[in-house]
């Protein structure tokens, strides 16, 4: 179907940050496939992990006991301090199963109108709920009607959050991006979370962080949330965990690890042993490594870097970041420097219209951080002229 509009552009192998194309032509991949490929391409690691497994076990379904992904779980639950685990396919069933959480909740407090407070600018997916959820109207155009029980408010706004105490809502839950993605790579100011916390203890609200595209070590952090003091309820993880084979995971804690029963939700794939085997690979990887130290002091001379190239240049209007998930702001739209980056073999991406969003490999070394800058900063100088 005609729903994306891809690049002629044809890769055929890979190896850590570089891509080679059927022309052979190489290129540097600042943008790991959307933040999934954290470990780069053909991870030897990984690469072994999902031969053997296929070799051994592909799938079986959730009717059976699964080992390798109690064991994942077991991995996940130990970095985040969440309680439980269930695990689908990618970010939209990750939050999927959060929204249903959040019914769940609901209803069993009797609540028939529930409320989940979602951010304007924020995207959380393509299923109904999703992209219901999402606050991008582009995203919704033509799909009404919406799945309702949504309310939208500003992101990085607490006294909007705080307001809404005073409207006859039923709120059962916060769901919010640690730090908005596709929405521009916003961060927000810092105690946002922890405001967010405090609603949702005093309200009785589950705290539900998105961290699909912030997890597994890209912020500096594994997760997002842990740049501050909190604790969520419910947290969602997906792109980086099967490093490009698709596997997404909606954890919980407390109240919410407990409300899913036998016959609540579930996926004949989510947490195979292929997928969960892959996870665990990447998960040995980013420990043995430190990769979440490794993403921030990277980000931190990516960051320092920028801003020593472009900081003067006219028509950059911000260079932001945490760790490997970094924006460079333009005054103008510049959808087409994804192409004029491509001609200079960079993989780059352009969101919310005028960012410049970086998301490389966490497994980068000096000498290409400092190519991806030379080479982005000469593109950009040019373009902006
Ligand atoms: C924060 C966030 N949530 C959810 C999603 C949806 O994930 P998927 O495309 O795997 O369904 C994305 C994808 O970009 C995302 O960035």
């Amino acid at each position: 179907m005609s729903n994306y509009q891809p690049l002629s552009i044809e890769f055929k192998n890979g190896s850590g940050i570089w891509l080679n194309d059927t022309q052979g032509q190489r290129y540097l991949d600042a943008l790991s496939g959307i933040a999934v490929c954290g470990l780069g391409h053909a991870h030897p690691a990984v690469q072994a992990a999902i031969a053997d497994q296929a070799a051994n076990l592909i799938h079986t379904s959730n009717l059976y006991r699964i080992p390798l992904q109690e064991k994942l779980a077991g991995k996940l639950v130990q970095h985040s301090g969440m309680e439980k685990v269930f695990f689908g396919n990618s970010g939209a069933e990750a939050n999927e199963a959060a929204i249903k959480l959040a019914r769940l909740y609901a209803n069993n407090k009797g609540i028939s109108n529930p409320v989940i407070v979602v951010m304007e600018k924020s995207f959380h997916g393509r299923t109904m709920a999703t992209l219901s959820a999402t606050g991008n109207a582009k995203v919704q155009k033509g799909f009404d009607p919406l799945v309702e029980g949504f309310k939208h408010i500003p992101y990085n706004n607490i006294d909007a959050l705080n307001e809404l105490a005073n409207e006859d809502l039923n709120i059962v839950a916060v769901m919010v991006e640690p730090i908005l993605g596709e929405g521009g790579v916003v961060i927000p100011d810092p105690g946002y979370l922890k405001a967010i916390r405090a609603f949702c203890d005093k309200h009785k609200c589950l705290m539900m962080v998105d961290e699909v595209q912030t997890g597994m070590c890209r912020t500096g952090k594994w997760f997002a949330f842990q740049h501050e003091d909190v604790m969520p309820d419910v947290m969602t993880l997906a792109k980086a965990l099967g490093n490009g084979v698709p596997i997404g995971a909606c954890l919980a804690k407390g109240e919410a690890a407990e409300l899913f029963q036998p016959g609540s939700h579930g996926s004949t794939f989510g947490g195979n042993p292929l997928a969960s085997r892959a996870a665990l690979a990447v998960i040995e990887v980013l420990e043995a490594q430190y990769l979440e130290q490794r993403a921030a002091e990277l980000g931190n001379r990516l960051l320092d870097s920028f801003k020593e190239a472009l900081s003067a240049v006219k028509g950059v209007s911000d260079i932001r970041g945490k760790g490997l998930m970094l924006g460079i702001e333009l005054e103008k739209e510049c959808p087409d420097l994804v192409g004029l980056a491509l001609n200079e073999h960079l993989l780059i991406n352009v969101t919310s219209g005028n960012v410049i969003r970086l998301l490389p490999p966490l497994i980068m070394n000096d000498a290409e951080a400092d190519q991806l800058v030379s080479t982005l900063s000469k593109i950009l100088k040019k373009y902006l002229k």
